[in-house]
């Protein structure tokens, strides 16, 4: 749990008062929590903050509203299975081989008679596409022939400007020429890599680490370096500072809001020192905030990047999990890396599609953007409690889960006898796809843990799945018991 001095506003406090309370069993299931006139008197606080932290409670799934009543804590939010706690991968630099197991879960990606939780992808019917093709249809018409044209980096300027805009929101103030459009996050990772970094040199990534942010430093020819990272305030800075003082690393490669597989964010004063770390010893940190709209709570969380004065952080994210997957449309605001984040863009794909980038910026600038959010984050939101508790239901005692405060994904760890490769095989036998842990670490441990989406509407085909899921985890946990490939804590 998130200690009070980790949350930065009143209500934050408030409410994680009262979630220690829940997690005590001193609020139990089905009980009415003090009104919020009460809990104001009782913590010093507005009636409008202590309001803000039951809307937060409610948010997290803890505490329900029920009308003319007040608000009464949750009858299942005791049923979440415990937490992870950290790993410890090995400390040396691994070659990644992970490129076979992920083409293999992406293939699956595309059957539609799949149950898809092994990507993290959104069900398509959340998405605004009729909207996005009517406006899509509009700007081809208003641009006529000047829409099909070579458009190079660093991208059309509408869409650099809107983004730029936005980028209030996290904490920064960019300008349209900081930004350089991409087709997609992956892009963006890819080239900003490239841009910092050659084969041969090591990255330090996150572990676990989503398996795109391992299999390109594994194309690129690169090692990893994987770093300690706890599931709710990301990657441990100790660790990470012991990791620098023992090898030349060439850059940082993490996600600092809304980890994939952990959820994990870290908090604001975490993000700046990080930042100072790395600006002393002079390391890029490339940092990928694809989930940063996706939060769960009340407001959007900053990026490291709000805390670069020196230009050392390239910010990447997308479209993808928010808008439009299939338009490929992403960015990059690479810091003192735009020039050559500028030409590696132009000589390997000589900019993008022109027409994504105009439907995205129309949208951004006229199709309500901010209120669409809103409906997506609180869908997800419900999503991965309601995942959360049929996993609890389901697998075998001894389960944990995350508990992500955005995104779309949870990391799920069985008792250490289930292989999740074994998992994932008999999985896809009965036409279910998950991620199984080994994919998510450059030396392949996480062999008991396997990361479930959330991004698809909950309905009772998925509930079957994670049904099945959980029947064929609890045989293989029947088994009988092989060894770990990481220890839990440093001896
Ligand atoms: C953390 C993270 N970064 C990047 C990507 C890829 O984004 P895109 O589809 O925009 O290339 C994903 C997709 O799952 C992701 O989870």
């Amino acid at each position: 749990m998130k200690s009070s001095s980790a949350v930065e506003y009143r209500y934050e406090q408030v409410a994680e008062r009262i979630t220690q309370l829940i997690h005590l069993g001193t609020l139990r299931p089905g009980e009415r929590i003090p009104s919020v006139r009460r809990i104001s008197r009782q913590e010093g606080v507005s009636i409008s903050t202590a309001l803000q932290a039951y809307f937060l409670l409610e948010d997290r799934g803890l505490i329900e509203a029920r009308p003319q009543s007040g608000f009464y804590v949750r009858l299942q939010s005791r049923r979440l299975p415990p937490e992870p706690q950290i790993i410890y991968p090995p400390h040396a630099a691994t070659e990644v081989g992970l490129g076979d197991l992920v083409s293999n879960i992406l293939k699956a990606a595309r059957n539609p008679d799949i149950v898809p939780l092994g990507v993290a992808a959104i069900s398509p019917e959340l998405l605004p596409t009729t909207k996005l093709h009517r406006i899509l249809a509009s700007v081809a018409r208003r641009a006529g022939i000047q829409a099909n044209r070579y458009d190079f980096a660093p991208g059309y300027p509408e869409l650099r400007y809107q983004i730029a805009r936005r980028s209030l929101d996290w904490g920064c103030s960019l300008s349209a020429d900081d930004v350089v459009v991409t087709a997609g996050c992956t892009d963006a990772l890819n080239l900003c890599l490239r841009a910092v970094a050659g084969p041969g040199d090591v990255i330090a990534v996150e572990s676990p680490s989503y398996f795109v942010l391992l299999t390109i430093p594994e194309a690129l020819q690169m090692k990893a370096l994987e770093v300690p990272t706890y599931p709710r305030e990301g990657v441990c800075l100790d660790e990470l500072q012991i990791a620098l003082d023992r090898r030349k690393v060439k850059a940082c490669l993490f996600m600092t809001n809304f980890h994939n597989p952990l959820g994990s964010c870290m908090p604001d004063e975490k993000k700046k020192k990080l930042v100072e770390i790395l600006t002393q010893r002079g390391i890029p940190l490339i940092e990928d905030d694809i989930y940063g709209d996706l939060y769960h709570g009340t407001s959007r969380p900053r990026v490291a990047k709000a805390f670069d004065k020196k230009g050392i952080v390239l910010l990447c994210s997308s479209f993808s999990k928010t808008l439009a997957p299939g338009h490929r449309v992403g960015w990059t605001a690479p810091g003192r890396f735009r020039a050559q984040v500028e030409r590696l863009k132009n000589i390997s794909t000589v900019g993008n599609a022109l027409l994504p980038q105009m439907m995205v910026a129309e949208f951004l600038q006229t199709g309500g953007y901010d209120h669409y959010l809103r409906g997506i984050r609180k869908a997800f939101g419900q999503q991965v409690q309601v995942t959360s508790r049929a996993i609890g239901k389901y697998f075998p005692e001894g389960t944990k889960v995350t508990r992500p405060g955005g995104g779309i994904v949870l990391w799920v760890e069985m008792p250490a006898q289930v292989d999740a490769l074994e998992l994932y095989q008999k999985a896809l036998e009965k036409n279910i796809s998950v991620a199984p842990g080994p994919v998510f670490s450059a030396s392949q441990g996480y062999r008991n843990f396997i990361r479930v989406n959330c991004g698809v509407r909950w309905s009772d085909r998925i509930e079957e799945a994670l049904f099945i899921l959980g029947r064929e985890a609890t045989e293989l946990a029947n088994k009988t018991a092989s060894p770990r490939r990481m220890k839990v804590t440093r001896s």
